[in-house]
């Protein structure tokens, strides 16, 4: 597929996908974010901010709420949630671009933040370059990214055979499926998400942390954000990504998990 169909295709299915998302699952899904990647107000306070890929807006929210002095969201399509903006409108700004090509200056920000993207975009490698050419030296940037291995991944590569690579079955038809079997919006989001995304790629923690040394960045180092109680609490709640990677039980079924590395851009 062509980078164009690419971006065209994902931007489609995540907005659709967004659209569903009920408020409360919004909120949820912003707190477990900050928690995962370990946001803190330090981080963010008075800074300018990027959250890449923002999708939803919720990650970008909480980073406006830590007080950033501004934080732009960036992404394929405009976010579907702007009515929870109201009163940050001088702090949060969306943009709507492929982060292949981010509309800002080298050494614009000072923190930068991209959460379950990279992996989806034509090209990781590019993608975190170019986000490393806007960042300042000095400043900090953390990346998601899926893992490699687990029961869960595998399964699902063999059901993308049949949804992406030869595409026997319709959106439409899991769609409906999933509405019949009454699953949250949440999970309807991430099944869809799983099933129809055009590209997705894993990485193990090693590739992730070359890609931070390729970069010439300093100190990268993984974070556990995520605790095994406030994962289950959350789980309650359907909200994704709620797994502390360092079980046995997550390994089996999650191999690497959801990879959250920090480093920072040499002076
Ligand atoms: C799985 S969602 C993650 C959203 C949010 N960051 C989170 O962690 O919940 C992936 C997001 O990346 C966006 N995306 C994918 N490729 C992109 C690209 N090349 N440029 C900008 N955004 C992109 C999609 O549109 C979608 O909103």
């Amino acid at each position: 597929m062509e980078k164009i169909d690419v971006e065209k295709n994902t931007g489609n299915l995540y907005s659709d996908c967004f659209s569903f998302l009920t408020e409360k699952e919004w909120n949820y899904q912003g707190e477990v974010l900050a928690e995962l990647i370990c946001l803190k107000a330090d981080s963010v306070e008075n800074k300018v901010c990027l959250d890449a890929g923002c999708g939803h807006g919720a990650l970008t929210w909480q980073i406006a709420e830590k007080g950033a002095e501004s934080v732009y969201g960036v992404d394929l399509k405009p976010t579907p949630k702007e009515i929870k903006f109201v009163g940050k409108e001088g702090v949060i700004k969306f943009i709507q671009s492929s982060i292949l090509g981010l509309p800002f200056e080298d050494d614009f920000f000072d923190f930068i933040v991209s959460t379950g993207v990279l992996h989806h975009t034509f090209d990781t490698e590019k993608a975190f370059s170019e986000l490393v050419r806007v960042l300042k030296p000095g400043g900090k940037i953390i990346l998601g990214l899926y893992g490699k291995h687990g029961l869960f991944p595998y399964v699902l590569s063999l059901f993308r055979i049949f949804t992406v690579r030869v595409p026997l079955i319709r959106k439409k038809f899991i769609d409906d499926l999933i509405k019949s079997f009454k699953f949250s919006p949440m999970q309807r989001y991430q099944i869809l998400d799983y099933l129809y995304v055009p590209v997705l790629r894993r990485y193990s923690p090693k590739q992730v942390m070359n890609l931070f040394l390729i970069n010439g960045l300093k100190n990268p180092e993984r974070i556990f954000g995520l605790s095994s109680i406030s994962a289950k609490e959350y789980r309650k709640n359907g909200t994704v990504y709620t797994y502390d990677s360092r079980t046995l039980l997550s390994k089996l079924l999650f191999g690497y998990g959801f990879i959250v590395f920090s480093g920072e851009k040499s002076v």
